[in-house]
C-alpha cells in the first residue's frame, strides 16, 4: 500500500492595515532608512493597532481565508496547531480561541512554542496526524503580534518585527506530493541570547519587572546572527543531501525572514538564484512564526502542482530546522 502523505491543499494569510515605515522609525530612534535597508532588507512593518484585538484575531481571518477558499464547513477541521511567541494569553491556548471565533466546534487544539521555527515544528506535527490517518483535516497556523512585546526605544529589534498571521490545511493525499521529509533541531543553551525575561514562571509580572522593561523582546542581535547565519544554512543543506538533491532539483526556497543577509547566505549555501527565493521581508518584517506560511500568501499563486519546496527558519530556543515539500495544487 502507498504511504499516505499530508499535502497543504490551501493557503490563508492575514497583515494588519497599519504599516510602520523606517520613514517613521527614523522619528522614534536613532535610525536611517539607509541603515535599516542594508542591514536588514526592511522597508516596513505591519502593526496590529486595535487594543482589543491579539494573535487570535489575526489568525482566525487566515483561517476564515482558507474556510472561504475551500468551502470548507468549519465543523469539518479535526486541529488547529496555532505556532506563536505572543499568545493571547499565557493561557488558554491561542489554537482554542482561533478554534471559537471560526466556528471549529469539533477540533481540538493547542500551542506550539518554537519561536521563528514554530510554524515548521507544527507543519512536522500536523503531518505526524494526518500520515497516520488519526485526522484528516488539521489547520496549520503560524502568527506572532511582535508589536506587543517590543520595546519601541531599543532600535536594535524594534526596526525588524512586525505582526501577521498565515495558516494552511493540511488533508491527505496518496499522490506524490506533500510534505516529504523534515529536520528539526533545538538547543536551550541558545536561550541566553534571545528570551523574554519576566512575565513566566521564573519572573512573575511584578512592578520591578515592568519597571526593569523585562516584558520585552531580549535579543543579542550579532551573537544571534551568527548562529542563525550557519544553522538555517546546515539543516538546508543536510536535508538536500538526505533526499538526494541538489539546489538545482528545488524551485523555491521559503526561508524565515528574519534578516536578507540570512536568506542570501542560506541560498548561496544551495545554490538557489534569488528569483527561486520567496522574499517579503521588505513588506513586514520579522513575523516570527507568521514569516513562511506568509510567504506561501503571497506567492501562491506562483506556485504550480508538484514544484519542489525548501523551507527553512532559525529562531529563539535556540530552534531551528527545514521542511522538504512538494506542492499539491
Ligand atoms: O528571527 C529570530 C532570530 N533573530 C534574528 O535572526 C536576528 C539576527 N540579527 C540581526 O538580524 C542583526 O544582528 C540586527 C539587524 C539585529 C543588527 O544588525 P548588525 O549588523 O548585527 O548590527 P550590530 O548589532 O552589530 O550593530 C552595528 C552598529 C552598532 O554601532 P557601533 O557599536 O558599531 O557604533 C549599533 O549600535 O549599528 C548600530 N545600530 C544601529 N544603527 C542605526 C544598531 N541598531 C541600529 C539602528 N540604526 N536601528
Amino acid at each position: 500500500m502507498s504511504k499516505l502523505r499530508a499535502a497543504i491543499t490551501s493557503v490563508g494569510g492575514y497583515v494588519p492595515e497599519d504599516k510602520l515605515t523606517n520613514a517613521d522609525l527614523e522619528k522614534i530612534i536613532d535610525t536611517t532608512d539607509e541603515w535599516i535597508t542594508t542591514r536588514t532588507g526592511i522597508k516596513e512593518r505591519r502593526i496590529l493597532r486595535d487594543p482589543n484585538k491579539a494573535s487570535s484575531d489575526m489568525a482566525a481571518e487566515a483561517v476564515k481565508e482558507i474556510l472561504a477558499k475551500k468551502q470548507l464547513d468549519p465543523l469539518d477541521i479535526d486541529c488547529i496547531i496555532c505556532a506563536t511567541v505572543t499568545p493571547d494569553m499565557i493561557f488558554p491556548a491561542t489554537a482554542n480561541l482561533i478554534g471559537d471565533k471560526v466556528g471549529a466546534k469539533n477540533a481540538y487544539g493547542f500551542d506550539i512554542s518554537a519561536a521563528c521555527s514554530g510554524f515548521l515544528y507544527a507543519l512536522n506535527l500536523g503531518t505526524s496526524l494526518i500520515e497516520s490517518g488519526r485526522n484528516k483535516k488539521v489547520i496549520v497556523v503560524g502568527v506572532d503580534k511582535m508589536s506587543a512585546i517590543v520595546d519601541y526605544t531599543d532600535r536594535t529589534t524594534c526596526i525588524i518585527f512586525g505582526d501577521g498571521a498565515g495558516a494552511v490545511l493540511l488533508e491527505p493525499t496518496p499522490e506524490d506530493v506533500g510534505i516529504m521529509d523534515s529536520i528539526l533541531y533545538s538547543d536551550g543553551s541558545g536561550a541566553k541570547h534571545l528570551h523574554m525575561k519576566a512575565g513566566g514562571s521564573l519572573r512573575p509580572a511584578s512592578i520591578e519587572t515592568v519597571a526593569a522593561k523585562e516584558h520585552f523582546i531580549y535579543q543579542e542581535g550579532k551573537h544571534v546572527f551568527k548562529f542563525a547565519v550557519t544553522g538555517m544554512a546546515d539543516v538546508s543543506q543536510e536535508l538536500l543531501e538526505k533526499n538526494d538533491l541538489t539546489g538545482d532539483d528545488i524551485d523555491w526556497l521559503v526561508p524565515h525572514q528574519a534578516n536578507l543577509r540570512i536568506i542570501d547566505a542560506t541560498r548561496e549555501r544551495i545554490n538557489l538564484p534569488r528569483e527561486k527565493v520567496m522574499i517579503n521581508i521588505h513588506n513586514y518584517g520579522n513575523t516570527t512564526a507568521g514569516t513562511i506560511p506568509l510567504c506561501l500568501w503571497d506567492y501562491e499563486k506562483k506556485l504550480k502542482k508538484g514544484d519542489k519546496l525548501v523551507l527553512a527558519a532559525f529562531g529563539g530556543g535556540f530552534t531551528w530546522g527545514a521542511i522538504y515539500l512538494k506542492w499539491a495544487y
